[in-house]
């Protein structure tokens, strides 16, 4: 069983959400783990050229001329990276009430027609069925709650892209409040890392 840990945690030793993926990481350290790091293998966007190939591979079922293959190179190294995971675990910052701008491309990058989702007929169906994938963000302010609830795009996104590629298993964890005082930083850094543990036992020690 792979587990492909995604992260995009720029601020490194002094960010919350690297903290947690640690914890993640620690809990299940004897099992195969790939890391790819957004901060260093940073994903394409779609341009003219990459845009205009993926739609006549794709979506038309053309040929393309070798150039236009290179366009597509890092999405589908990326896409392929991911289908070999049975787990997916993201973890970033929220940034302006969303996932940061790489995080997005990556979800871009993997969200391709005929290899993680497909639609016949006009029925659109996720291809990525039995796996699993845990998202962590730790935001500055606080989203569980109304009126904040209706600014948050960061969780309620990334949980979306998940299952509309058909995992199984969609599971997401906001450390929220981080920058709040030490003592509701604490508090509900210590419940993220609790909710981590229980998520650790449930998918690796059943
Ligand atoms: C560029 C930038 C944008 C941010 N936007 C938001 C935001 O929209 N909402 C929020 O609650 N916190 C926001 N924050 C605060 C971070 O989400 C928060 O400090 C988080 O805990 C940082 O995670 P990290 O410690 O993993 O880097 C932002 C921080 C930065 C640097």
């Amino acid at each position: 069983m792979k587990t492909l840990l995604v992260k995009y945690t720029p601020r490194e030793e002094r960010s919350s959400s690297k903290k947690l993926l640690d914890i993640f990481r620690n809990e299940i350290k004897n099992s195969e783990i790939e890391i790819l790091d957004l901060c260093v293998d940073v994903p394409d966007m779609f341009n003219v050229e990459s845009i205009n190939a993926y739609i006549r591979r794709n979506y038309l079922q053309e040929e393309l001329l070798l150039e236009q293959k290179v366009t597509l190179a890092k999405m589908d190294r990326m896409t392929q990276q991911m289908k070999s995971a049975d787990i997916v675990v993201v973890a970033f910052p929220m940034h302006n009430f969303s996932m940061p701008a790489s995080v997005k491309a990556w979800f871009d990058s993997v969200m391709l027609k005929g290899q993680t989702w497909n639609n016949v007929g006009g029925k659109y169906f996720g291809l990525m069925e039995g796996k699993k994938a845990l998202i962590i963000i730790s935001s500055g302010g606080f989203y569980t709650k109304e009126p904040m609830m209706y600014w948050e795009h960061a969780m309620s996104l990334a949980k979306i892209e998940f299952q509309f590629m058909g995992f199984s298993d969609v599971r997401g964890i906001l450390a929220e409040g981080m920058n709040a005082d030490d003592e509701i930083k604490t508090t509900n850094m210590q419940k993220s890392m609790d909710e981590i543990k229980i998520i650790t036992q449930d998918w690796f020690r059943k």
